[in-house]
Parts: structure tokens; sequence; C-alpha cells
């Protein structure tokens, strides 16, 4: 299905970059980005390439298990060598050259079929990619704000290039601030910020949305829009105290994603493929469609 990228004159577009992100650590970023991807894939049959950018590496684990994996890092196959490729091969490669394909461990109900939805791989070396990078920009003579652009043209570049193979680009971001989620925030359409309702997750909120309207940050004049997305929810009255708040100031997607042991345990591969159900427990699985859902809805009101 690809509703957002025909263009009128026939020219393929872009996919839609939806970034996941937030400065706090274990809020489930990774668990947003994996359950969006797919359920955008299975539920709703688009295409998705999942970027992590985490040197965590996470949501590559998450989609990929140990053995492709580790075969990505023996092939130089990792997000990590589509930004060093240039400085050793004096061009860049496109992203696809860096994507492992048939990702994910289920298999769409009553098929056979399995989601269309690829990964870029993240690794451990990230951090120190990201500072090599950055010594050598500013040998050349980039400045920091130069550096910045430079890392989002290499996002962007590769994004572009991918025309209509996907519908859907969704970028999970490191917690903490880097240059790789910075430019992951700047390219996005939408950016979700996943939040676990404490005393914190206001001034994470207000991070990204002072980012998102600094003028520094807006010379491109692209429309960015980000929300809240309550998780690990268990009903509790502080949380709903802290949710109201947060609705004061801040944008909030209309779902909740509920505290479960069964999406912690989701976050395990599985050799076997299963559903989406089965995966995820059939309460839990809704509430995830419901996000997909409530995303792809906010997606249309930016077209
Ligand atoms: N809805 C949920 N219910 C129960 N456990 C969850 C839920 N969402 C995430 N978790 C668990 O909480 C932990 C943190 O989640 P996750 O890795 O998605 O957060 P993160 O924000 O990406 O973390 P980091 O900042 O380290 O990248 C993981 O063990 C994950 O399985
Ligand atoms: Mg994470």
């Amino acid at each position: 299905m690809v509703i957002f990228n025909a263009k009128d004159d026939g020219e393929p577009m872009s996919p839609k970059i939806i970034t996941v992100a937030n400065m706090k650590g274990g809020v489930g970023k990774t668990t947003t980005s994996v359950t969006l991807a797919e359920t955008l894939t299975v539920n709703n049959d688009f295409k998705v390439l999942l970027i992590d950018c985490d040197p965590q590496t996470n949501a590559t684990l998450m989609l990929t298990g140990e053995n492709a994996w580790e075969k990505a890092r023996n092939e130089k196959r990792t997000l990590n060598d589509y930004f060093f490729w240039p400085f050793i091969y004096n061009k860049r490669e496109p992203l696809t050259s860096f994507m492992v394909e048939n990702a994910s461990d289920l298999v769409i109900s009553g098929t056979d079929r399995t989601p269309d939805l690829a990964v870029v791989p993240s690794h451990p070396d990230l951090p120190q990619t990201e500072r090599e990078y950055i010594r050598r920009l500013v040998l050349q003579g980039q400045d920091l704000n130069g550096v910045r652009d430079h890392v989002v043209s290499m996002m962007q570049n590769g994004i572009e290039e991918l025309g209509d193979r996907f519908d859907f680009v969704i970028i999970d971001c490191p917690p903490g601030i880097s240059y790789f989620a910075e430019a992951a925030i700047l390219l996005a359409n939408i950016v979700i910020t996943p939040v676990t309702l404490d005393y914190v997750a206001k001034y994470g909120l207000d991070r990204i949305s002072q980012f998102l309207t600094s003028p520094v940050n807006n010379r491109d004049g692209r429309r960015r829009s980000y929300y809240a997305l309550p998780t690990k929810f268990r009903n509790l009255e502080e949380q709903r105290a802290r949710l109201d708040l947060i609705k004061n100031h801040h944008p909030v997607l209309p779902v909740k994603i509920s505290d479960s042991v069964q999406i912690a345990r989701a976050a395990y591969w599985s050799s076997t493929r299963r559903t989406f159900a089965s995966k995820y427990g059939s309460e839990n699985a809704e509430e995830i469609k419901l996000l997909g859902e409530a995303v792809l809805d906010k997606m249309t009101e930016l077209v």
C-alpha cells in the first residue's frame, strides 16, 4: 500500500521519516521503534526501513537476532560503515548496501508471508566513529554547525535515494545527545517521544520542543511535529496526573502502551516466526496497532 509516496507528476517520493527520540534512557524508544515498524508492516501493509542509531544495538538485535547482526558486522554493513565509507573509498555507498532485509521474527497471520521490514544495523563502535568523523571534518575546515549539516546530509541523501522502496523510515535514537540523534530529529517528519510519566518526563519533552522550535534548527523551513507517547503505563493515579500535566504543554498521541511483561519478553529474538498477536499478546497487540494508526493519522495531517 502506498498512500504517501505518489507525487502528482508520478515521480517517486522519498519515504516519510519517523524519529523516536528522548534524551532520557530506558523510556521505551527502542520498543516503540520496533513495534511501530512491525505494526506498520504487518497490520497496514507498508514497507518500512528501521535505522538503528543507537550503539547499544537493541533494535538491531530485536529485529535480526545475533547471527544476522554478527554477519553484518563482519561484512562491514552497518550504520558505522555507511558513515565511514566515504573516508576510506572517497565516495558514498547507497544506504541499501548496509541493510538487512527480511528483518523481524514475525509472520503475517493466516499466511506464510513475512513483513517487508529492513534494518540498517547499528554498531557498538558508533560513538568512536562519530568522534573520528567530527575530527576529520574539523581538519577539513568545518565548524561544529558544518559537521552537523554534514551528518544531516549524509542521512538525508541516503534516505532520499531510497525513492519508493520504503513508505517509512523509522530512526531509533540513543539516549543523551549526539550528532546522529540531532540529525535524525532534524530530518523527521514526525518525532515520537516515549515517556514513562515520571517526574522528569516533561523535561524530556521540553527539550525536544525547544530543539525543534529553535531558529538555528529551522533554517530549512521544514515542517516537523512531535508527539509524546506514554509507555509502561500502569494506570496509576500518579501517572494519570502526570499525563494531564504533560497534555497542558505538549501534544500527546491518543494511545498508551501498557507496562507488560509480554512486551518486555518480545524483545528477545525468536528463531521461530510468530504472529503479531502471539508475540505481544492480544491486548498489547491492539494497543500497538492503535499506535500505528495514530501515527498514520498524524502523518496525513502533515500532507
Ligand atoms: N511497555 C512495556 N512494558 C514492559 N517493559 C517494557 C515496555 N517497553 C519497554 N520495556 C522494557 O524496558 C526496557 C527499556 O526499554 P527500551 O529499550 O525500549 O527503552 P529505550 O528508551 O530504548 O532505552 P535506551 O535509552 O537505553 O535506548 C527494556 O527492557 C524493555 O524491554
Ligand atoms: Mg533504545
